[in-house]
């Protein structure tokens, strides 16, 4: 077929052959004429213009325009396609597309699309209104398959399965939201979908108001709109929901190695002042023996709440102040608002004015709204002389000794909630409203926020905590779900946005733990601290006004499950930092939820289950209120081992769980094998010189792949880090610690192996007999019973007996044999 180029559009005007009613419906239309490209296909109707790209073997974007040339998002995607094969076949009223992976059939009467697994399994097909617009709104109209799930969609409360229910992504600050609303502070117009035929993924990268209908109010489709723009989303199909995450971390990039002081514990409140206040907290844990790293300098650090200042009468000697807490092992963290006060004698306002920096209106006058500080106005980050100015003025912190940033109100917030639509920004040179700007102003500001980092400390890693963002934001900052509340529903609420976030790209995520507004019960506490011990993001905060919420201003017993969990994170640090890792290079979760792996298992779904997760790809997490003294957990295929006891579990059924509060319910999936160390008190101590492994017996094995740099600096990235595999193969009976990989040696000397689970041992390392030992090993410390009545007293797990060997770790592959 010949290609005509297209007839009646012209760049900037809507089409003008066409009497369109702009209050109706109004379909794509027929495909008039179309065009094989190098990477795709492009064509139009009398209405409108496609194109279909092929990314990679498992994505192709589809592009939907009214109007001659596309538009994109210059934010999100950082990659261009990689050119692939693909096949384009030519019938009567269809065309299709295959990869190899994916099958795309385009329906030329109407526009609309069928894609296909290369089995040729239907994954998604276009209702036949396919993609359509009414005035500027364009949605892409889905056919509900059966059975279909509807997963991820990042920051997004409900629950796992979206199913029947609709999401807006319009940056919102939400104090105190509820479990159920929407839209929160960030967004992520990326879903995953499974049904009995397979599963796929949706990226709509259209930074505009969106909606996502997983049919709501209708039993006729699925459905993902924008408010303007164009129709430009990316479809993947991968043979695994693993693989469609690593790809679209692929196609929007992947967080960079944070420090490793940011894997500690963090301590936050709105506000520690003065400045005797924050040793007192940081001494406090030191004093207490409670395991931390970092402590926040929340708005009350600033004079008058304006940002690139220090309150002279709270913070006299902030470099002093902030030298003395790095002797005990803490970083500073502090808040970064975007709002600057317009005050004539403050430079910053100044300097925005004069270098015209800030957002302004389309007549030219300064954009005003109030903050913290009072009236103030906005540094436009989507424009790159902003984002360099702010990068210098963040020379301030830098220079006093400030490690961490933390990017607060960055949806923008301002008292009132309606940021007028027509304020002006630079859209990095593109120009744009508001309506378009909106959702990626955070991540602008976070990712300014971290170059200015890493321009004012070149040596050392970035750590950026944002409460707004958009896809791609994981390449700029850790992000937290704002503010909470402190109430059970709300613990559980958080980790299915924290999981959802890591289905979004977002790995490096948590939650206030304790709630940020209200006060938590004793019980809450404690368990809010021991669930995120084993989330990516390990961060207490709450807010004015409100008790004491540090870990031992609960009472004892709260104190000692909290130092028993603070300490079971700093042992596993080789385990997270390893996976953090292997986050950075495949983009998956580190809180990966029970719809990744077992996307078809229907019990996954069930509310009494849908909050587990798997932490680090080894630890089955089951998060449970803290009044639950038994509680129901699904164990799915495979076989598990009570973390604590070694008991183990067929998987496949629902179990009954004592889970008295100072055991939260976690399992190690069978065939594992995981690393800690001895605990320390932050992480610029050194732990002892024993790494510790423990392999759990299983049918199936497993690879741990085990990672060391310096935890600091980009040394890593030049060959100084040492990374090693440890493969577990049942049918051999053996351990393979591969060949240290990279020019660093290990911080560890010698290796002490568990073994879980195993019933004959006879363990030899390379060859040599070892002399199998064997001790009472438990994870958690006991309790001291301050209460004298039996009922109070608290449960002690220990494993009795548990096997081991020690043996030296030398830089050589090592194999263990004689496993069974
Ligand atoms: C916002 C933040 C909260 C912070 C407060 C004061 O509510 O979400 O974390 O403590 O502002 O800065």
């Amino acid at each position: 077929m010949e290609f005509n180029h297209y007839i009646r559009m012209n760049d900037s005007s809507t089409p003008t052959t066409n009497s369109r009613n702009s209050f109706r419906h109004q379909p794509f239309g027929k495909v008039l004429e179309w065009n094989k490209t190098p990477d795709g296909l492009s064509g139009s109707s009398d209405f409108a213009n496609f194109k279909l790209t092929v990314f990679e073997t498992g994505i192709v974007r589809v592009q939907a325009s009214r109007f001659e040339s596309f538009e994109s998002n210059p934010y999100s995607v950082v990659v261009q396609p990689k050119s692939i094969d693909f096949g384009l076949e030519e019938f009567q009223d269809k065309l299709i597309l295959s990869t190899g992976i994916l099958r795309v059939e385009i329906n030329l009467q109407s526009f609309s699309l069928a894609f296909f697994d290369q089995n040729g399994k239907l994954l998604n097909q276009d209702d036949s209104f396919g993609v359509a617009w009414i005035g500027s709104e364009v949605t892409a109209y889905k056919k509900l398959q059966q059975n279909e799930k509807f997963i991820g969609l990042g920051e997004k409360t409900g629950n796992l399965n979206r199913f029947g229910n609709a999401y807006t992504h319009w940056n919102t600050d939400y104090f105190a939201y509820g479990v159920g609303d929407d839209p929160l502070y960030l967004s992520i117009p990326f879903y995953l979908g499974a049904h009995n035929q397979g599963h796929y993924g949706i990226f709509l990268d259209n930074t505009h108001k969106s909606l996502f209908n997983f049919g709501a109010s209708n039993n006729r489709f699925a459905s993902f709109s924008a408010e303007d723009g164009d129709m430009d989303y990316y479809f993947f199909h991968y043979p695994s929901i693993s693989e469609i995450i690593t790809a679209y971390t692929w196609l929007t990039g992947r967080m960079q190695m944070p420090p490793m002081w940011a894997l500690g514990f963090q301590q936050c409140r709105y506000s520690y002042y003065p400045e005797s206040e924050v040793y007192a907290v940081a001494q406090a844990f030191r004093d207490k023996k409670m395991p931390a790293d970092v402590i926040y300098l929340d708005i009350h650090h600033m004079e008058a709440y304006k940002v690139f200042t220090f309150d002279g009468e709270k913070f006299s000697n902030p470099k002093a102040m902030i030298s003395r807490l790095k002797e005990k092992g803490f970083k500073v963290v502090v808040i970064l608002d975007p709002g600057i006060k317009t005050e004539e004698s403050y430079s910053p306002y100044r300097e925005g004015l004069a270098q015209g920096l800030f957002v302004n209106y389309p007549d030219g006058q300064t954009y005003e709204a109030q903050v913290w500080p009072g009236w103030c106005a906005f540094p436009d980050f989507t424009n790159p002389a902003t984002r360099s100015w702010w990068e210098e003025k963040m020379a301030f912190y830098t220079q006093a000794g400030v490690d961490g940033f933390w990017t607060d109100m960055n949806e923008p917030a301002s008292w009132g909630q309606c940021t007028p639509n027509l304020l002006e920004f630079d859209f990095d040179g593109e120009k744009a409203s508001h309506r378009k700007a909106r959702n990626v102003f955070g991540m602008q500001m976070a990712r300014s926020t971290q170059a200015g980092a890493s321009k004012q400390n070149p040596e050392k890693r970035p750590f950026v905590l944002t409460r707004s963002g958009f896809a791609g934001i994981q390449r700029f900052a850790a992000a937290w779900t704002g503010d909470n509340v402190a109430s059970e529903e709300h613990m559980l609420a958080g980790i299915r946005l924290v999981n959802s976030l890591g289905m979004s790209g977002v790995s490096f995520a948590g939650y206030d733990v304790g709630g940020f507004a209200g006060e938590a019960s004793k019980g809450l506490f404690a368990r809010w601290m021991s669930i995120a011990a084993f989330s990516p993001l390990y961060r207490a905060h709450s807010m004015i006004n409100t008790k004491d919420a540090e870990p031992w201003a609960f009472g004892e017993e709260v104190e000692e499950i909290s130092r028993n969990y603070l300490n079971f994170r700093y042992s596993l640090l080789p385990t997270l930092y390893s996976a953090f890792y292997q986050s950075t290079q495949n983009g998956l979760p580190l809180a990966a939820s029970l719809a990744i792996h077992y996307p078809q298992d229907e019990t996954i779904y069930q509310s009494a289950f849908q909050n587990e997760y798997l932490f680090c790809a080894t630890f089955l997490v089951a998060p449970i209120e803290s009044f639950r003294e038994i509680s129901k957990v699904y164990l799915p295929q495979g076989e598990w081992y009570y973390l604590y006891t070694d008991q183990k579990h067929q998987g496949g059924q629902i179990i009954y769980q004592d889970s008295p509060l100072n055991y939260l319910p976690a399992y190690v999936q069978a065939g594992k094998i995981f690393a800690q160390q001895s605990p320390t008190q932050h992480t610029g101590m050194a732990p002892d010189s024993t790494l510790i492994l423990h392999l759990y017996r299983g049918s199936t094995g497993s690879t741990y792949i085990h990672y060391e740099d310096a935890g600091e600096g980009l040394d890593y990235l030049d060959g100084e880090f040492l990374s090693r595999e440890i493969q577990y193969e049942p049918e051999n009976g053996s351990l393979k610690i591969e060949k240290a990989k990279g020019q660093k040696s290990s911080q560890y000397a010698q290796i002490r192996l568990f073994f879980h689970g195993f019933e004959s041992l006879n363990p030899q390392v390379n060859g040599t007999k070892q002399d199998l030992k064997s001790t009472d090993f438990a994870f958690l410390d006991k309790l001291t019973e301050f209460d004298p009545l039996p009922d109070q007293v608290h449960p002690y797990f220990q494993i009795k007996q548990l096997p081991y060997i020690e043996f030296a770790h030398t830089a050589a592959e090592l194999e263990i044999k004689g496993l069974n």
